[in-house]
């Protein structure tokens, strides 16, 4: 199927010589006019110049997120400040938010990668597009925005919250598309049954899902509710902003990275190596067309595997398992909430309401899944047969013992943005 630009069905040469023409210039950039990338190039012994193939650029440092806080709040900038027309920030647990900024011209690429992925959902010039992710400092609003409006939708700009309204306007202008995170999707699912509305008879046909890790039983579980095609979308502010990658509707099998603009590697996160394609590891990024914030080898912390291309030559990546920060280590086990997810979704009883909490009994260490039971299967008192069922599932496949609450509709709290699956009450040693 044809893309939204040629080069997303471009051979595989034609990209890998654009790749290499557009970091060499990135690295030229980013040394000339950012301390930081100069210092750090110099301290690793390495010079733009020393980039002649994609190999090379296993040679240079990687940037975290602790070099962009180190140099708060402008200094990762390559331009004037006065070049920059718009600032981001992604607050972050701990410590000052990281900073990002876009020159004119990144906001006109970032428009860009942002409609080619709404087209890529299967999103068309005309359709109507319900944004409900956050306005503001966070990306999401704004990226939708304006990706929406270059493909030539009508634009509903809603942001998170108030999930009444959010059903009133959904059913009175009957968007074709929505974009919001799917842990607030299903606040609005249950918003619409609430309002003894059927979602399944909603406009709603598509859904582009992305800024927190959900798992594929939770497509199935909103697509099954709207009577829609759920689609993942990826992005984070250091690099961009969502629009990054973006699953293609015909093949919905993990995100086409749009590697014109953004360069993946996949690395060992303890040792740095980079690791061949289809093998899982932290995935990395290097911006190829950026003015006002380059990136070089961005470690983002997100755990992936690079796959070749289907619906486009561009590769894909696969659906994000969780960040290595969410990855909890209990009794000697790893575990990612999203693990738990796929397990709590196999239950007809269960929805995608979840959290899990963490805490300690004396030395051993207690985990606690919190999850809400569909209204129509909800027995006070008389769930404990399907707690054991879940408990057991848990065990087998992840090799966690774990204690399932199963509570009454309502009683987790939603999320209007990300969801926060994970809490983590043990003693810090
Ligand atoms: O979340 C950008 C975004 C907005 C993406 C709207 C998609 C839709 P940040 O707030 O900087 O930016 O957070 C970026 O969120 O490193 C991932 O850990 C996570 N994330 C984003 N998209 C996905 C996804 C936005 N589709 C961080 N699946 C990233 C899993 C995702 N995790």
């Amino acid at each position: 199927m044809q893309g939204f630009d040629r080069i997303e069905t471009a051979s595989r040469d034609e990209i890998a010589a654009l790749q290499v023409e557009r970091i060499g210039a990135t690295l030229r950039l980013a040394y000339a006019n950012v301390p930081h990338y100069r210092s750090a190039f110099d301290a690793a012994g390495v010079h733009p110049d020393d980039f002649r193939r994609l190999e090379d650029l296993a040679r240079f440092p990687f940037t975290t997120k602790h070099d962009l806080r180190a140099n708060y709040p402008f200094g990762m900038f390559a331009v004037p400040r006065e070049k920059i027309v718009r600032v981001h920030a992604s607050s972050g647990t701990t410590g000052k938010p990281t900073v990002v900024g876009y020159t004119a011209k990144d906001i006109e690429t970032w428009a860009h990668v942002a409609a080619r992925s709404i087209y890529a959902a299967g999103g068309r010039p005309g359709m109507m597009v319900h944004v409900a992710y956050g306005y503001g400092l966070f990306t999401g609003g704004l990226g939708a925005h304006y990706g929406a409006e270059r493909l030539g939708c009508t634009v509903v700009p809603v942001s998170g919250g108030m999930t009444e309204r959010q059903v009133q306007l959904i059913t009175d202008f009957r968007p074709n598309i929505i974009m919001v995170t799917p842990s607030y999707m299903l606040a609005i699912l249950d918003e619409f049954q609430r309002q003894g509305l059927d979602p399944r008879a909603s406009s709603l046909k598509i859904g582009i899902f992305g800024a927190e890790p959900w798992t594929n039983a939770m497509r199935t579980e909103i697509e099954y509710g709207f009577s829609m095609d759920a689609v993942d979308i990826y992005g984070l502010s250091e690099v961009m902003g969502p629009g990054v990658a973006n699953e293609c509707i015909e093949t919905k099998d993990g995100l086409h990275i749009w590697e014109d603009h953004f360069y993946p590697e996949i690395i060992d996160p303890d040792t740095g190596a980079v690791l061949p394609d289809g093998t899982k590891g932290e995935l990395v990024f290097t911006s190829l067309t950026k003015e006002g914030m380059p990136v070089v080898r961005y470690r983002t912390r997100d755990l992936t595997r690079l796959l070749p291309g289907t619906a486009r030559t561009m590769r894909r990546m696969e659906k994000v398992t969780g960040r290595s920060d969410d990855m909890v280590i209990v009794r000697g086990v790893n575990m990612f909430p999203t693990q738990i997810e796929e397990q709590l979704l196999k239950s007809e009883a269960l929805t995608g309401h979840y959290h899990i909490v963490l805490t300690r009994e004396g030395r051993m260490d207690e985990v606690v899944v919190h999850v809400e039971a569909r209204p129509a299967f909800y027995a006070p008192g008389g769930m404990d047969m399907e707690a054991a069922v879940v408990m057991a599932r848990i065990k087998d496949t992840i090799g966690l013992t774990t204690r399932v609450v199963i509570e009454a509709p309502g009683a987790i709290e939603r999320s209007i943005g990300k969801a926060r699956r994970l809490v983590d009450k043990r003693p810090r040693d």
